[in-house]
């Protein structure tokens, strides 16, 4: 394996991150980011230690990585308490803001891991927004385009209420979330508590795991390109998507947790590039130059088939707007993964 994976491409993202969000809005806050060894949580760990925020990382690798916490550990503005948010935990510290990310969050551990998943974003979130309360922190839940389901409105805006199944094989997770956002809501009316809510649309970038379970569209299409195996899809590839590179992602994710204007706001959070799942895997196969051929599988049930976000609400509240071009940022992801490899 190639370095430690705080390596190049990671700390070119969080530079662009730090020039595009105003870092001294974190430092000395006090900030408690559940899932924090995961792909997202990880990259915001990173930008708020190198802002010179107090980190506190909650995790219990259930789907996060040592390897992408390892290099915080020695930081003296970085703590990690291996936890599982489903349990009460109680901190002496003072708490700023509470970034809610633990949540397995993929298609196959929907099938392999329902339990966990509806309790992390039930017991879990409960959990978490007790600590906000009992600190008067704001609290950030990051929730999912999921909640829209197969939506009947494309692009998909904020006021939308979706068109999920509860019974379904996806319902662990899109139900759980709306259950979360239910809870911030509640919490909000309740106890006044200062919340936001993001529905983050597909986000990839390095750190993803490809492997196994974990194989979520784009490392999935990646590694097996690289490796020059079958490129795996679901259906016939006419399905959508809008894929956001990590950087975009993670640059809204803090400027809504941190922006005076966004309290008690729901927005979405992605890229509006829509694009075909067999382009995609067009695509990755040509910026790899793989001799991959392509391969097709049954649909999974419930399966939406458009995924576009209508991101003008977080344009206009944020300033925020995505910059990396997909063809860029699957550039970045590709190499690396090949790094990772070596
Ligand atoms: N990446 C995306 O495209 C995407 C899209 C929509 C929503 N989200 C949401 O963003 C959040 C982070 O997603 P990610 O892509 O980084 O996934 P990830 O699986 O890489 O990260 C989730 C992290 O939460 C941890 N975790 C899970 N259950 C836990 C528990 N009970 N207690 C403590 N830690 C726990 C995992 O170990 C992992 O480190 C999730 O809530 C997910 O639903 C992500």
């Amino acid at each position: 394996m190639g370095g430690d994976f705080m390596d190049g491409i990671i700390k070119q993202g969080i530079e662009e991150i730090k020039r595009e969000f105003d870092t001294e809005v974190a430092e000395g806050k006090n900030i408690l980011v559940t899932g924090g060894a995961g792909f997202l949580g990880s990259w915001i760990c990173d930008v708020l230690v190198e802002s010179k925020a107090n980190v506190i990382c909650l995790d219990n690798f259930s789907s996060g990585l040592k390897e992408n916490i390892s290099h915080l550990l020695g930081r003296k503005n970085f703590k990690f308490v291996q936890h599982d948010i489903t349990q009460p935990i109680f901190f002496n510290e003072e708490i700023d803001i509470v970034m809610h990310l633990a949540s397995r969050a993929s298609p196959f551990e929907f099938e392999k891991y329902p339990i966990q998943i509806l309790k992390a974003n039930t017991l879990g979130i409960w959990v978490a927004l007790g600590i906000a309360k009992k600190h008067e922190a704001k609290f950030l839940y990051t929730s999912t385009s999921e909640i829209y389901g197969d939506a009947k409105e494309i692009p998909t805006t904020e006021e939308y209420r979706g068109n999920v199944n509860p019974i379904g094989p996806r319902s662990c997770y899109d139900e759980a979330k709306r259950c979360g956002e239910s809870y911030v809501i509640a919490y909000r009316m309740q106890h006044g508590l200062d919340t936001r809510i993001a529905r983050i649309f597909n986000t990839y970038g390095p750190r993803m795991r490809a492997e196994g379970i974990y194989g979520r569209v784009v490392p999935r299409f990646v590694e097996q390109a690289l490796s020059n195996k079958p490129i795996t899809i679901f259906g016939d590839g006419t399905q959508t998507r809008s894929f956001c590179y990590v950087t975009d992602q993670v640059e809204g994710l803090l400027k809504l947790a941190f922006s005076e204007r966004a309290e008690g706001e729901v927005v979405n959070i992605g890229n509006d590039r829509e694009i075909t799942i067999l382009e995609l895997a067009k695509l990755i196969k040509e910026l790899t130059k793989s001799s991959s051929e392509i391969e097709f599988h049954p649909l999974p049930k419930d399966d939406p088939m458009r995924r576009k976000p209508d991101i003008s609400k977080a344009k206009k509240l944020l300033g925020w707007k995505p910059e990396v071009e997909l063809e860029e940022g699957l550039r970045m992801m590709i190499e690396w993964f090949k790094e990772k490899e070596r």
